[in-house]
């Protein structure tokens, strides 16, 4: 639909100059027809700001590989973002020392062979993080994007008691992990709470940053003290 009213203003105001009026035309139109299919308010403004960022880069003439590179840069980083919704943003430093405490306090006092899972691992803060604390216990981290895995993989060099691995995390079979720790988007959450009640035994611990599993309560809610104000939600996998 934008781009039929792109076509229209581009044939009822012709050639540039004029063809910032044509790419104005398609920014509110776009933003219009966003809202009126209501769309959340922050896709109006991507309706709005896109064709006029499109039409302010061409301008500038910048030879057109250097798009090709950004969106090669943007797949690997990114990559698995368009399918399972969950873009890449990290766990700050008082978080792995909270999730470190939960798991000395009430996974490692009762199980010190206990494995402790990353699921979705990025840059593997947690799971290094995590290791590097407790040196006798062991930490895989499953990641689908390349880029965050290959810088995972070079900051756990050296380290033995981290794993790993690029994969899709909905293919890993989580019944060897006593802890599985979550930090994604609100629209997994069912799926993995689905996917940890049939493989994980029970007692064992989903650990979510901030995103709630809809309809069950966690079994504890623990604030941690950083600039995001982060809450972690624990589930207690029952019996079923
Ligand atoms: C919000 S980040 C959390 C990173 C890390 N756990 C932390 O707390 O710092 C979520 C990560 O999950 C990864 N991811 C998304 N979908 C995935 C999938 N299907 N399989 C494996 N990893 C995935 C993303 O690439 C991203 O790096």
């Amino acid at each position: 639909m934008a781009f039929v009213l792109s076509a229209l203003a581009l044939g009822i105001f012709g050639d540039p100059p004029r063809l910032w009026l044509a790419v104005i035309a398609q920014a509110c139109g776009a933003a219009l027809i966003g809202h009126w299919l209501k769309s959340d308010r922050w896709w109006l403004w991507i309706h709005g700001v896109f064709p006029i960022a499109v039409a302010a880069a061409n301008s500038l003439q910048i030879h057109s590989g250097w798009y090709l590179a950004a969106l090669l840069l943007f797949v690997l980083v990114f990559g698995p973002t368009v399918r399972s919704r969950v873009p890449l943003f990290l766990s700050s430093e008082p978080t792995i020392e909270a999730v470190s405490e939960l798991l000395a306090r009430e996974v490692f006092s009762q199980q010190p062979d206990a494995r402790v899972l990353d699921f979705g691992a990025g840059t593997g803060s947690m799971p290094i993080g995590l290791a590097k604390r407790h040196p006798h216990q062991f930490f895989d981290g499953v990641e689908a994007a390349w880029l965050p895995f290959l810088r995972a993989r070079l900051k756990a060099a050296g380290l033995a008691n981290v794993r790993l691995i690029r994969g899709n995390f909905w293919d890993l079979d989580l019944s060897p992990y006593a802890a599985v720790y979550a930090f994604l988007s609100t629209e997994p959450m069912p799926k993995l709470w689905q996917k940890a009640c049939q493989e994980m035994r029970p007692g064992t611990l989903l650990i979510s940053n901030s995103f709630r599993v809809p309809g069950i309560e966690p079994s504890q809610v623990l604030k941690v003290d950083d600039e995001r104000e982060t809450e972690l939600l624990i589930y207690r996998v029952k019996d079923t």
